[in-house]
């Protein structure tokens, strides 16, 4: 069959094998270009599939020569659906690994569950010992609480009263206002229970537990805050009760590795379209706005950008990590210079439907959002039959 994207309300139903494995040559190829990173060499990287996370893992392993052990939930084909595009980059990562002569596993399982983590710990005992950095990039709706077997799901909602504002169906470029209804109050505390800190700090203590935390250990999470424009439906609503709980998580988390001289870390990335981003209210028109200031300034940065930046710039073994107020690596310093953000401000007041393509990038963040699933990418043949069943 021929495979052509499907979406439905920011989301993609289908993607493309062999786009997604170019996608994943290209950030090997970018980070192979910029040069070589000092890293540590046992990397763990939850979440590796797709965005932040594969990004980490590929400048782990094609920048700093990192061995790594991926772990993420991902769908198989089949006779009639493509698989999830992070299934096809995990195999493109592992493939292109094994190439290079670099050792990397990829564990496909829910990260939430204590048989995912054990199981990782017990490639981990058996193939290095200890592991040296484990970066921790999960974005999920749904967590099942391994203690009790209860199922929480995490909403994107503001807190306390109605948010309205503009946002943009990025496939149409139709703008409107949106309302969208207050979280209800038994809905923050399952959102801070999924995207919070407590399954970081799950996978830390379990390892620390099982002795293979190596000396020196450090563990990153990504982050968010943006611009006062999504506050209200981020920040300040429930995901960023959730971001909170996580980033004073890695105080715990610095704690209890103080006498391994470990550090725990929690990086604040800039905004770029995932799969993840792509699915909050309001966000993709200030993100096709910011990217078109930032694209004009020569600033703009995807996800591989920003990941080789956190690693070769920031988090660098040995050296002190520099960090804002509260402790957290401002990766995102680039989105939210002043510049930046009054450029940004003033399109927000303009732009409307009509005037959409001129004042944003919208085109952008679309070719972003195709990519991210394998469609739109240079030499890939989409009229090309694909063979599901031998993929
Ligand atoms: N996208 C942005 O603009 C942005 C900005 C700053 C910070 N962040 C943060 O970065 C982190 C990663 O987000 P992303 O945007 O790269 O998301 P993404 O959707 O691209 O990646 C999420 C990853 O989590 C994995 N995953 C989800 N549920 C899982 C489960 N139960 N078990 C195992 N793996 C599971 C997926 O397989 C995938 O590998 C999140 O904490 C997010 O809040 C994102």
């Amino acid at each position: 069959m021929k495979i052509e994207p499907k979406i439905m309300r920011g989301v993609c139903l289908t993607s493309h094998p062999e786009g997604c494995e170019k996608e994943v040559l290209n950030q090997i190829d970018y980070v192979k270009a910029q040069g070589p990173v000092e890293m540590p060499k046992r990397v763990l990287v939850v979440g590796c599939s797709t965005g932040f996370g594969l990004a980490s893992r590929i400048t782990a392993s094609f920048a700093g020569g990192a061995e790594t052990l991926g772990i993420s939930f991902e769908k198989g084909p089949s006779a009639k659906r493509p698989a999830s595009p992070g299934w096809y980059n995990n195999r493109a990562f592992d493939k292109a690994a094994a190439a290079a002569g670099i050792k990397s596993h990829t564990i496909d399982g829910d990260a939430f569950s204590d048989g995912v983590k054990d199981e990782a710990a017990a490639w981990i005992k058996e193939n290095w010992g200890q592991v040296d950095l484990i970066v921790y990039s999960l974005a999920s709706p749904v967590r099942v609480d391994p203690d009790t077997g209860e199922t929480y799901r995490s909403v994107l909602k503001p807190i306390g009263k109605p948010f309205t504002a503009q946002s943009v169906d990025f496939m149409t470029g139709s703008i409107s206002d949106v309302t969208i209804e207050p979280a209800a109050q038994e809905e923050i505390a399952p959102t801070v229970k999924v995207m919070g800190g407590e399954d970081w700090a799950r996978w830390i203590s379990r390892y620390k537990e099982a002795g293979i935390l190596a000396e020196g250990v450090r563990t990153v999470s990504y982050s968010y805050i943006g611009p006062e424009v999504t506050y209200p439906v981020y920040r300040e609503g429930t995901i960023g009760q959730a971001k909170e709980d996580l980033e004073n998580s890695a105080s715990t988390l610095n704690e209890m590795l103080k006498d391994l001289s470990g550090q725990a870390f929690v990086s604040v990335n800039k905004a770029l379209v995932t799969r993840a981003s792509s699915v909050i209210p309001v966000v993709p028109l200030y993100m096709a706005l910011l990217f078109r200031i930032m694209k004009e300034k020569g600033i703009h940065e995807g996800c591989i950008e920003q990941m080789y930046r956190l690693f070769s710039d920031r988090l660098v073994p040995g050296k002190d990590v520099p960090v804002d107020e509260k402790g957290r690596i401002r990766i995102d310093d680039w989105e939210m210079r002043e510049d930046v953000q009054s450029a940004v401000s003033e399109l927000w007041d303009k732009v409307t439907t009509e005037n959409l393509s001129d004042l944003s990038d919208i085109e952008g963040f679309r070719e972003d959002f195709l990519k991210l699933h394998g469609f739109n990418v240079d030499g890939v043949d989409y009229d090309k039959e694909v063979d599901l069943s031998a993929e």
